[in-house]
């Protein structure tokens, strides 16, 4: 297709790339992973796995994305015509609904939780945060309302397009989030006992690293950089020829790194200096944080700010979820942007109104022991997206040549990289990053 919308710069496509890897997996999970394992040992770790392993899969992506120039299911049928590789396409397509559905439930409540900031709701130093969230989130209205407001804000966003929606999004709210983040950084830093929330993360203590602390880091990894889903594979699809494959995968991966290392920076000094000690997820987010805020000074300035940095955080990851099937339906059925928008948004409704009420509503059913909210997280996370990636890997080191793949890393040539570097990168790709990401799915499943 000529008229195939693209970014229009390779910084833009690289600040799409980094907001859609930077989100609430950064925020909210990175932080206490490093304060429980092993604090530098784990950022370490982390790192290191990260050039060795998580890059070769990120390429694998990337590369089936811009050489095919296409939603996620054409990829694999151009690259690997008559045969059935384009059911991995389809995989990545379905995973981003069920991403989506809890994700956007989530999104919905940093925009509630902003509101609350705002009017000023989250100053009384003796409200008992738990029970508002817990009040909040089993709600029949309130809940479903934010969810639709922030479904609509995704959809706005992705109805504008590549060039006019995504990337002139990202290029203002990225520099926004990193500013803020960085500015409840220095203040949390400097509040009186904050040290100990450095030491949390910051002390190396390898007596914490287990077999264990690596398959978290991988799998950490993969969420983070959003592999798995055919996110990166849609935006590579996207960016324009001259750009180069390796410098924007290692930029994408450093600057989701450096921001996730800032957010442990902004979080856990605060929770420290207040006595409390660390948790991850929703019940840090908004709960403890909450709490906190309420009992400092300037609290809900800082509440505000938090707030909001999770909710950009949260839209720039979920338009590019939201992208994958959108360019998919699009392509597949030619059919316009704003209709496949609308048609992704309406399942998303349906299946993310369910997520919600299974926090209050719907909270005894479940199914395989789980409720809707969880079964979404993890049949996504532990099924779709291993596969996925598991198959992609599989693909690129199998089905494609192998002169295919090092000449896409190297821009056939135009870039000058060292051969040692892709050869080791192709035969990860190959025999290693099959075998990790089926052990994590092995260990994801039981
Ligand atoms: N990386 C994002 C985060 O850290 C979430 C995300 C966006 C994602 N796109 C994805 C996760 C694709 C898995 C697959 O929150």
């Amino acid at each position: 297709m000529n008229d195939r919308d693209s970014f229009g710069s390779q910084f833009g496509a690289l600040v799409a790339m980094a907001g859609s890897a930077i989100g609430l997996g950064n925020m909210w999970r990175f932080p206490y992973l490093v304060g429980t394992n092993g604090g530098a040992a784990f950022i370490i770790i982390y790192i290191v796995l990260i050039i060795f392993i998580t890059l070769p899969i990120f390429f694998s992506e990337y590369l089936v994305g811009r050489i095919s120039k296409a939603n996620t299911f054409r990829a694999f049928k151009k690259l690997a015509p008559s045969s059935h590789w384009g059911i991995v396409g389809i995989l990545a397509a379905i995973s981003p609904f069920l991403i989506l559905s809890f994700y956007c439930v989530v999104g919905g409540w940093s925009l509630y939780y902003l509101l609350k900031a705002v009017t000023l709701q989250l100053e009384s130093p003796s409200a008992d945060y738990s029970a508002m969230f817990t009040n909040f989130v089993s709600g029949k209205y309130e809940p479903l309302l934010f969810l639709f407001l922030y479904l609509f804000l995704n959809g706005w966003v992705v109805t504008s397009g590549i060039k006019n929606g995504i990337e002139k999004f990202s290029k203002i709210i990225m520099p926004l989030l990193i500013i803020m983040v960085m500015f409840i950084a220095i203040w949390s830093m400097t509040l009186p006992g904050a040290g100990a929330g450095l030491k949390f993360l910051f002390y190396p203590d390898f007596s914490k690293v287990t077999p264990h602390t690596f398959l978290a880091a991988i799998g950490q990894s993969f969420f983070s950089l959003s592999l798995g889903c055919g996110t990166m594979l849609t935006y590579a699809s996207y960016i324009k020829e001259k750009s180069y494959v390796v410098p924007t995968c290692i930029y994408t991966a450093t600057a989701d790194t450096l921001f996730a290392i800032l957010a442990g920076m902004a979080i856990m000094p605060a929770v420290f200096a207040y006595g409390i000690s660390p948790s991850q997820g929703p019940g840090l987010v908004f709960v403890t944080l909450p709490y906190i805020f309420s009992h400092m000074p300037l609290g809900t300035l800082f509440a505000t700010l938090f707030f909001f940095s999770i909710f950009l955080a949260a839209i720039t990851s979920s338009i590019s979820i939201l992208e994958v099937p959108v360019t998919f339906i699009l392509e597949e059925f030619k059919i316009k942007r704003k209709t496949a928008v609308k048609i992704c948004l309406s399942v998303i409704t349906v299946t993310g109104i369910l997520c919600s009420l299974s926090e209050g509503l719907l909270k005894n059913i479940h199914i395989f022991g789980k409720d809707l909210f969880d079964l979404f997280d993890f049949s996504s996370s532990n099924i779709f997206m291993t596969t996925t990636a598991l198959l992609t890997v599989i693909f690129v080191g199998w089905k494609m040549k192998k002169g295919t793949v090092t000449n896409a890393l190297s821009n056939n040539g135009k870039r000058k990289i060292n051969p040692i570097y892709v050869t080791g990168v192709y035969y990860t790709i190959k025999y290693i990053a099959p075998v990790i990401v089926a052990v994590i799915m092995i260990r994801g499943l039981f």
